[in-house]
């Protein structure tokens, strides 16, 4: 098998008192053994959501479809007590937000050794040793004296790496990253670019990189996927996507960048509480016919997969 993780058809509603927030509706894509898929798409396209179910990390009030394999066993099933042994050792996640996911009260080496000592069962002073080790390789230095700092005494962006050696220091499979690159100032992209190259270069490890950060992508991807309004509406090779991207959603996206005419997009995002009916670009597509009220499949095009009736 090639894949570490294979999502089909995956449904993702948030239910609230009247309405109910179709996040992720429909979802199907997989991560390949070894490689660095990013999946992009504008604010509140269900992105985070999206990350945060595959380690079933999700309020109460949530109702989700549809399967998520990963080493052949569906996640979604899995009793919580496996699942537990999988978040965090087999599959990590890096959150969107440094600043609320450490603990203020705790030293940082205390929590990046927690998952050496919860999972891999090493002993707390051999786990503080390796956490010097890993602050050393992600540059957060003095090391020694860094490891037992708090984390209002880091940076944004020391923190982001912190957490960085925390996902990657029980050696996962899977790494899921929800914007590695935000409040990282241009300057510094580059650097969460060669960090995460330098973490796969040690670990034969996938890399699932969430971000709106089109440049970042493009440094980083193999593939990658485009999420619009809870789906998914193109998965190829990143230099496909970027010299031919095959949705009209990945075409105004990429013409709305600053180094390609900073373009923006007509129109405005579309509800996830009432999707527009059909493709959910059409409203905005300068492509669409009439046919567009129908939904599109994901359709096989060459080396892309595209949701779109123009390549049916
Ligand atoms: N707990 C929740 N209850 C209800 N709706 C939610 C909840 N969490 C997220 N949503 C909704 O789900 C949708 C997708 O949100 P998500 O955070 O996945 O977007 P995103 O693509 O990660 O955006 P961004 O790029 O801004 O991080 C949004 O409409 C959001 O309001
Ligand atoms: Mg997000």
């Amino acid at each position: 098998m090639n894949d570490v993780l294979v999502v089909k058809d995956l449904q993702v509603h948030f239910i609230l008192e009247n309405t109910s927030v179709k996040a992720v509706d429909g979802v199907s894509f997989n991560v390949r053994k070894g490689e660095n898929l990013a999946l992009i798409g504008e604010s509140g396209s269900g992105k985070s959501v999206l990350g945060m179910t595959i380690l079933r990390l999700l309020p109460k009030n949530v109702r989700v479809n549809g399967k998520i394999l990963f080493n052949g066993s569906n996640l979604l099933e899995l009793p919580e007590e496996e699942l537990r042994k999988i978040r965090g050792k087999e599959i990590a996640l890096i959150p969107q937000n440094p600043a609320t996911s450490l603990n203020p009260v705790l030293k940082i080496g205390i929590q990046i050794a927690e998952p050496m000592e919860v999972h891999l069962g090493i002993d707390k002073k051999i786990a503080i040793q390796k956490v010097i080790n890993l602050l050393k390789f992600f540059d957060i230095n003095p090391a020694e004296k860094r490891v037992n700092e708090y984390p209002h005494q880091f940076s944004g962006g020391m923190k982001q790496r912190a957490l960085v050696a925390m996902g990657t220091s029980t050696k996962p499979k899977l790494i899921i990253a929800d914007e590695p690159t935000k409040g990282v100032d241009v300057t510094k992209k580059l650097r969460v670019v060669e960090l995460f190259r330098r973490i796969k270069e040690n670990n034969k490890l996938s890399l699932l990189v969430i971000t709106h950060d089109l440049l970042f992508a493009e440094k980083l991807a193999d593939r990658i996927a485009v999420m619009y309004c809870g789906q998914i509406v193109e998965v190829c090779e990143a230099k496909t996507f970027f010299e031919e991207p095959l949705h009209p959603y990945s075409k105004a996206l990429l013409d709305s960048l600053p180094s390609r005419g900073l373009k923006p997009i007509k129109g405005c995002s579309p509800s996830m509480v009432n999707p527009p009916q059909g493709c959910r670009f059409h409203p905005r597509c300068e492509y669409a016919t009439s046919k567009c009220l129908e939904e599109p499949p994901l359709i096989s095009n060459g080396n892309n997969n595209v949701r779109c009736w123009l390549y049916d």
